[in-house]
């Protein structure tokens, strides 16, 4: 009653709810997606929730997403509203941890390690893990099966991102202590985490502990590549080029800083990669007709001319049309991160309204929102590779049109699966390196489908990210070598 009696027009409208610092806290953990889309039906693209005493304004639409992308440095922090989690996890020194124009630097230095030249070298090393765990693994006996991707694609993900990224010592580290490390640290990185910081979980000791023995295991193959690089040796990971960086100040990028962006970059890249190949490979499973034309199109592209398949190719990659056009259509429909947060640190008008957004509170955009709304996009809740046809990417230097009039570039776009802005994300083509080498390893190797009862599960928004619920059981025929 006080919320209707004593609406502040200048305020946008507040979700109901019955309990003052529990808000809607529920309703968003639950399903963020089900809370955003029911709250926008009432209220409009902008409203307020609170969330455990936070004050949380949802932007949707493209307007929103700009809104809380593009937002000046002098009105919104990512620091403010990460580093309570992202801090203990990564380390201090690095991402969230410090001023933005660091972050900026530190975001320079990652890129150089984000190169044409060095995914040429990263695809074969991919392929091989993939094809090595399979061979291995117990889920690929004989000449056809089941197999659940919730216990495969963490591993895989994690082998694959090592063994190319981060470094031949760090994949050979997982088949020991490292991956007990991972588990600890990744045991800190949960919504539990991000809500209650001020907590003392039992799993932050264990999570305090990975931290400084990862960091530790970093700056040691730092110290040993350091004796190798007189010796000339060659290496394309991302250490080496983190390695021996100055800050614009002239002050030098210490080990430990290192140590700590390499930590930053797998848990990045981890679940987000994770989530997104699982997805993929579910609705690939679900459509026969996809299966097919993927299959056809490694044939056309790689085809020796003789009947067989030359070995995947970074530059040949790009030519995979229908291969990049069913990564962008999981995007769509399943981007790993539904919420993006920033502090506001001055008030904020909303354009086009008479809403202040005061200090204090926080702006949260979900891209994923506007990825599903039928203004933009014909039957969005139809997995459909056939959409993205005659594309072309932000990156080709195109506008990107999405039918009904809708045509887009930058911030104000209805389809940001890798943010805008300052905070847009670097990993966008090692993630597509990853992905597309992935994904076109299965297809060379195995014809996917569904057991009889199975389909595409519904999202599981348990962790901080929009994974599908377990098991996710898909099957298998090994196609003839
Ligand atoms: C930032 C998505 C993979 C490293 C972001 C942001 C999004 C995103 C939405 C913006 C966050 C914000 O504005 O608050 C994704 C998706 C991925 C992926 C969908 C895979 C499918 C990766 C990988 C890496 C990575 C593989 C590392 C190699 C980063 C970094 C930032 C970032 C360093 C910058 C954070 C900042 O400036 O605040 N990512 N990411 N991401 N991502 Fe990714």
């Amino acid at each position: 009653l006080n919320q209707l009696l004593f609406k502040d027009p200048t305020k946008p409208p507040v979700v109901f709810h019955y309990f003052p610092f529990f808000g809607s806290t529920v309703r968003y953990g639950m399903d963020p997606y089900a809370f955003f889309n029911s709250c926008q039906e009432q209220y409009g693209d902008v409203f307020t929730y609170v969330m455990l005493g936070r004050k949380m304004t949802a932007c949707l639409g493209p307007k929103g997403n700009d809104f809380v992308f593009n937002g000046k440095l002098s009105e919104v922090s990512a620091e403010e509203a990460y580093t309570h989690l992202t801090t203990p996890v990564f380390g201090d020194g690095v991402v969230y941890d410090v001023p933005n124009n660091i972050l900026m630097e530190q975001k320079r230095f990652m890129k150089f390690g984000l190169t044409a030249e060095t995914f040429k070298s990263y695809v074969p090393l991919i392929v091989e893990q993939v094809e090595d765990y399979t061979k291995k693994s117990k889920f690929f006996k004989g000449p056809k099966g089941t197999v659940s991707l919730s216990a495969i694609i963490p591993e895989l993900t994690i082998f694959t991102a090592a063994r190319s990224l981060q470094g031949k010592e760090v994949r050979d580290a997982l088949d020991g202590s490292f991956a007990k490390l991972f588990h600890d640290l990744d045991m800190g990185f949960t919504p539990m985490n991000f809500l209650f910081p001020w907590f003392p979980f039992p799993s932050n000791k264990r999570r305090d502990n990975a931290q400084r023995t990862m960091a530790k295991f970093y700056m040691s193959i730092i110290e040993k590549r350091r004796k190798e690089e007189a010796s000339g040796v060659d290496h394309s990971d991302m250490i080496w080029n983190l390695m021996g960086r100055s800050y614009k100040d002239g002050t030098p990028v210490t080990d430990r800083n290192v140590a700590h962006m390499m930590i930053a970059l797998l848990m990045a890249g981890q679940h987000t990669s994770m989530a997104t190949i699982t997805w993929m490979l579910l609705h690939v499973a679900d459509q026969p007709k996809l299966v097919k034309d993927l299959y056809d199109e490694q044939v056309r592209v790689f085809g020796n001319g003789k009947g067989g398949i030359e070995p995947l190719s970074y530059e040949k990659l790009s030519e995979c049309t229908i291969l990049n056009h069913t990564i962008r259509e999981t995007l769509r429909t399943h981007p790993p991160l539904h919420s993006i947060m920033r502090k506001v640190k001055a008030p904020m008008h909303v354009d086009g309204t008479n809403y202040v957004i005061p200090k204090g509170h926080y702006i949260l955009g979900a891209p994923g929102v506007s990825a599903m709304d039928e203004k933009y996009f014909k039957n969005p809740h139809v997995f459909d590779v056939s959409r993205w046809e005659g594309q072309k990417t932000e990156e080709e230097g195109e506008k990107m049109d999405f039918g009904f009039g809708m045509v887009s570039k930058g911030t104000a776009s209805p389809y940001l699966p890798f943010g805008a802005g300052r905070h847009r994300c670097i990993g966008e083509q090692f993630a597509n390196v990853q992905l597309s080498s992935i994904m076109a390893t299965f297809i060379r190797n195995f014809e996917l489908g569904y057991p009889e009862g199975c389909g595409v599960p519904k999202p599981d928004y348990s962790s901080m990210i929009a994974l599908p619920t377990p098991p996710c059981t898909i099957s298998w025929v090994k196609r003839d070598p």
